[in-house]
Order: C-alpha cells, then structure tokens, then sequence
C-alpha cells in the first residue's frame, strides 16, 4: 500500500477549494456534505458551481477571485483545481508552509492526498483508490459495489448503531460481542429490520440482549472446515468467503497462498499448519486436537484447506475427531485440484471422444511408495488424474509400462495450477519424467494422464491463445514449458 486510508472528519473545518470548473464543484459539494466549512475560489465559477450555490444552505462561500496565502490561515485541506497549472503549484506549497494538506488536479507528485471513489450509504461509505494508477478500474468496481450494496445497509447501520453503548455495557467480552452483533445483524434481527419491521427487529434485539446478559458463560465454538480451491482466489465460494469472514482463528496449509490468505478476516489469528512433502510442520492428529481445543474454547475456528477438504485432503479425519468431542461443524467443498487445473490448462477431464470416467488417484500412497489398483488406473476410456504424483512419476510411468499401457500415452503435468505462476507441460509416457527434470516442474503439480490432454493443442489452448484472450478458456497466464 502507497498510501494511507483513513476517512477524515472535516465538520466544522476550513477547506479551501481553487477552481471553478466541474472537478472544483464536486470537490467542493462532497466537503460540504461532510460538514467542512467550504470557501471556493473562482474568478468565473462555472455552472455546476453556481448550482452548487444556488442549492447549499450555509457553509460555502465563493471568492470572486484567485486565492493569495493569507486565504490559507486555518485550512485544514486544500483542493487545488483551477486551469493554471503554476497557481497550483504555488497553492501546493503554501498549503505545506500552512501545515494544510493538499491535492493538485493531475498531479499526484505534488499531491498529499487523492480522492477516492466513493460508494455513499451513509453511515457505511465505501472508498476505492488505484492510487491513481487506473481511475477507470475504480469506476467499474464502484459501479459494481453500487448495484451489490443495497440502501438497506445504510439504513441497518444507522438502526442498529443505536445500540452500541448498550450493547458494549451488556456484554463486555470483544469476542462475545462481536459474536453478538454479527447473530443479530446477520439473522432474525436484521431479517425483520430488512422485512420493514423495525419494530419487530428492536423487539429481538432486545430479547437477545436481556437473554445474552443472564447467559454470561462462555459459548461452545465451532469449525469451518472450508475448501478454499486450488489457488485463484476467484474460485472460492460465496459460503467460503462468508465463514472465512467470520473467523476468530485459522489454521492453514501451505497450498493457501497469500492473496486467499488476505481475504480471511484481518484480525483472526492465523496458525500454519501446512506440510512440505515428506516433512510435517504439525502431526495431522496435532491439528484435530487443536481444532478441538479452539473450539472449545469458544472459538469460531476456520480450517482452510487447499482444493477440497474431503479429497486428499484428511478433511474426514478432522471431522471424526469432532464429531467424538461434540463440537458442531460446518464443510464448504471447495474446487479440487484436477478440476481446476484442467480448466485452466484448457484440458477437459471427459469427452465424448475421449474419456467416459475420470479417475482421481495418489501417488503418493503410505510410506511415500506407489500404491495403486493398476486393473481399475489403466482401463480404457478413462482419464487419470494423479495427485501428490510428482516425486513418484518415474514409478509411475514404469507401472503404467509394466501394465502394457503404451508408452506413447499423453500426459500433462500442471505446476501451481489456477495461479499465475502456472505451466504446463504435456508430452508422452516415453519422455515425461526427461521434460519434468529439464523444467524443473516442482510441488504442487497435478498429472493427468489420457487422450483427453491432446485436445489442448487440438482446440488451439496455449501461450498464444491465453495472450490474446485472457478471459477465454484457459484464464491464467499459463507460460508454456513443453
Ligand atoms: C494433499 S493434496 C490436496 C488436494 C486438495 N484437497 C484438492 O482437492 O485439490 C495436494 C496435491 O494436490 C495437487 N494440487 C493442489 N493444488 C494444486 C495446484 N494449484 N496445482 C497443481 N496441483 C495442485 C498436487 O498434486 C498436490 O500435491
């Protein structure tokens, strides 16, 4: 982050607005509905401006003329927006030798502050910046938080805002309040209040509260055990998304990078439990137990799991621990790995032509050694998805020979599949394990092997493809490597 984001309070306040042009004016307007004391200097205001006045009740005034420095004395923001680009230059540095903060029109170097796109559902206001990188990306998103954020928000905040103190004198504990405001916003309350009921949603409010003081004892916790996809954080779900929102604490794998990572709620305390083949960070009894104890402890505990929980993922373990203590639990399937990756290799797992059954094995069975049903891996028409494959791709391939599979079979292996640091690379049975070595392919990769990988080059899925049209098929940024 370059800058810093804050939301300023300016009732009351000098601000001092250079320009008579549109900017001027909605610089101006937004000052004023922030309650500052707004004086805008214009030679010639322009329309808008002149609306402006027409329409404003007290707190603005507008100079017939350009500002000299004593017009900064007391100024907490300056906005300079007039045409002359030397006027605002020299109104950026007064403003600095007045201790004001200040922002020139088109010039963010000479700039202390940017403003942002705003979304207004007063008391909740949503601001984008892209640090002025691209303001059309911020009037798209805006546009988009618009039709997301309905006027209700506004309306609830203002509502249930009213019961702040009340609620802070009542329940005491951070974490059961929280737990609280979100039970009350989040459910009946808050369904009533959106139904038009306010009278209804004050009445459960209430009840809540009275209930909520009696009950002082510490809550029984609960664990999100949530799939969190194979890497693009776009592939999560809205129930995802949701829980990992709700959080008090999240125990993590390796396979979560830091962008999903981000999105977890900022201040839930973050445990990694993640593995490196063949070297274990925590037993996976360790983080049963733990999840337990955490939940016990009355914690909401979010355990966030590359791809989907209940494949290859030990997600049926962690439960069975739970189930045994009691303790409720939620499972949001996430996108498992071989899904992910052939979408986004551009490798359908079935078709018609091809492949009837897809098969999702491991490779890497118990003691780190192959540990395969061949009969069931090399029937006909069917395409094998290996996890956990890499290490163990020479024996591999050898079984697949051994079974009188032909070597000349198409294979693909995806390294870091969905993100943008995906490859791809495709070859036979006969010279996979010489390309994977001379690439220097590493974890997490996903193998998939059958005639199904050969439809890539067929529909024309590659480097070029992906260049020209990033939002078609293949999405990532796949860099070719075979
Ligand atoms: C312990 S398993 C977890 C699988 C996960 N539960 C799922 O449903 O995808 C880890 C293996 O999944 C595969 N994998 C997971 N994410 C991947 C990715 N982004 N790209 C390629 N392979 C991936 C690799 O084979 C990796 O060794």
């Amino acid at each position: 982050m370059d800058t810093l984001p804050i939301f300023l309070s300016v009732r009351g306040r000098q601000v001092l607005v250079d320009g008579g042009g549109p900017q001027a004016a909605r610089r101006a307007e937004r000052a004023l509905s922030a309650g500052a004391e707004v004086t805008v200097f214009a030679p010639e205001p322009g329309d808008d401006l002149l609306r402006l006045a027409e329409g404003a009740s007290l707190g603005l005034r507008i100079e017939r003329r350009v500002p000299v420095e004593a017009d900064l004395e007391g100024c907490l923001l300056v906005y300079a927006m007039s045409e002359d680009a030397a006027r605002n230059a020299l109104l950026a540095g007064w403003s600095q030798a007045h201790g004001a903060l200040c922002t020139v029109a088109d010039a963010p170097d000479l700039s202390d502050f940017a403003s942002p796109s705003i979304v207004d559902r007063s008391p909740i206001v949503v601001a984008i910046s892209t640090g002025g990188a691209a303001p059309v990306i911020a009037r798209i998103l805006r546009a988009k938080i618009e039709t997301m954020l309905s006027p209700l928000y506004g309306r609830l905040a203002a509502f249930v805002g009213g019961y702040r103190e009340r609620i802070a004198r009542a329940i005491p504990d951070t974490r059961a309040r929280r737990h609280f405001w979100e039970r009350m916003i989040d459910g009946p309350a808050g369904d009533l209040f959106a139904a038009g009921d306010a009278e209804g949603a004050a009445l459960r409010i209430e009840a809540d509260l009275a209930r909520s003081t009696v009950q002082q004892a510490p809550q029984q916790g609960e664990v999100y055990l949530v799939g969190a996809g194979p890497g693009d954080p776009d592939l999560l779900t809205f129930r995802a998304l949701r829980l990992m929102q709700r959080a008090d604490v999240v125990l993590y794998d390796r396979l979560i990078g830091d962008e999903i990572l981000s999105l977890v709620r900022r201040d839930a305390q973050r445990i990694y439990v993640g593995k490196l083949p063949k070297e274990h960070t925590m037993e996976q009894g360790d983080i049963s137990s733990l999840l337990v104890k955490l939940a016990k402890q009355g914690n909401r505990v979010l355990r966030l799991k590359g791809g989907d929980p209940f494949i290859f993922g030990r997600g049926g373990e962690e439960i069975e621990l739970l189930a045994e203590h009691g303790v409720p639990f939620k499972v949001v399937p996430g996108i498992t790995a071989a899904a992910g990756c052939g979408a986004y290799a551009g490798i359908p797992l079935t078709h018609r032509d091809h492949a009837q059954s897809c098969l999702f094995v491991t490779a890497h069975g118990r003691d780190g050694m192959l540990d395969l049903d061949w009969e069931t891996v090399i029937r006909k028409g069917q395409t094998v998805a290996v996890y956990m494959g890499l290490g163990n791709l020479p024996a591999l391939v050898e079984g697949f020979a051994r079974h009188g599979v032909s070597l000349k079979t198409d294979i693909a292996v995806i390294e870091k599949g969905t993100t943008p640091d995906q490859r791809v690379l495709t070859g036979t049975l006969e010279d996979i394990v010489a390309k994977v070595e001379a690439e220097g392919f590493e974890s997490p990769s996903m193998i998939i092997i059958g005639s199904v990988v050969r439809l890539r080059t067929r529909l024309a899925i590659g480097k070029r493809a992906v260049e020209e049209e990033p939002h078609g098929l293949s999405l990532s940024p796949t860099a070719e490597a075979g």
